[in-house]
């Protein structure tokens, strides 16, 4: 690992297509200020963790279910984030709540992707496929992704990036949602990481 790169840990809980798109830009060069050295899980069974083996990367699990109080939870994962000396905290599908000195602590130094257009479709209670329901069910031509910082404000904080992806007649919430991650999820995630991750290395220059 060069000494240059930002170190970046990517948050999981399910099936990690994100982490994977994040692997192999990293791999085709659209990630180069930064490198995944670090993937944590709270659920041992995500399929995520697969991918972080296959591609060589550490990765560790802390089931959020094992731990008696999220401040149990959240310590667990500061002393990671501590030993692994990492920069950038990037939550790809990772289904734990995370509270507000967690937060705090890392401010500007914590993205999550969304797949919506924020303001649209986001907050309490909007995650996976309910998302793209209530998209259906709102009637909306144009949806997308987001990437934000993340602070006290479920999908609250600063919006890094945008990409949109048109609403097509017949769409169900699978095929709508499958559509938004290959035409704005893995492309924007990725590109968030580099610009963030370059910004983070030239203000530790
Ligand atoms: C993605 O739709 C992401 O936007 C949301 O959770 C899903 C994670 O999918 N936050 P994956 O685990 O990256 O495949």
């Amino acid at each position: 690992m060069s000494d240059d790169k930002i170190k970046i840990a990517v948050f999981v809980s399910g099936g990690g297509t994100n982490l994977q798109a994040l692997i192999d830009k990293q791999k085709s060069g659209v990630i180069t200020s930064g490198e995944i050295s670090l993937v944590i899980s709270n659920n041992p069974e995500a399929y995520a963790l697969e991918r972080a083996k296959k591609a060589g990367i550490k990765y560790a699990v802390v089931p959020r279910k094992e731990c008696g109080t999220q401040k149990e939870f959240e310590d667990k994962l500061n002393d990671l984030i501590a030993e692994n000396d990492i920069d950038l905290i990037v939550l790809a599908g990772f289904m734990c709540i995370l509270s507000e000195s967690f937060t705090a602590k890392y401010l500007k130094r914590i993205i999550n992707i969304h797949p919506s257009l924020i303001p649209s479709f986001c907050g309490k209670g909007y995650y996976g496929l309910n998302v793209h329901k209530a998209a259906l069910e709102y009637g909306v031509k144009i949806t997308g992704a987001t990437v934000h910082f993340v602070n006290e404000i479920p999908d609250g904080g600063e919006i890094i990036m945008q990409k949109a992806v048109a609403v097509e007649e017949g769409d169900t919430p699978e095929v709508l949602q499958k559509r938004v991650m290959v035409n704005a999820e893995w492309i924007i995630l990725p590109q968030a990481v580099e610009k963030v991750s370059r910004e983070i290395k030239e203000l530790k220059k």
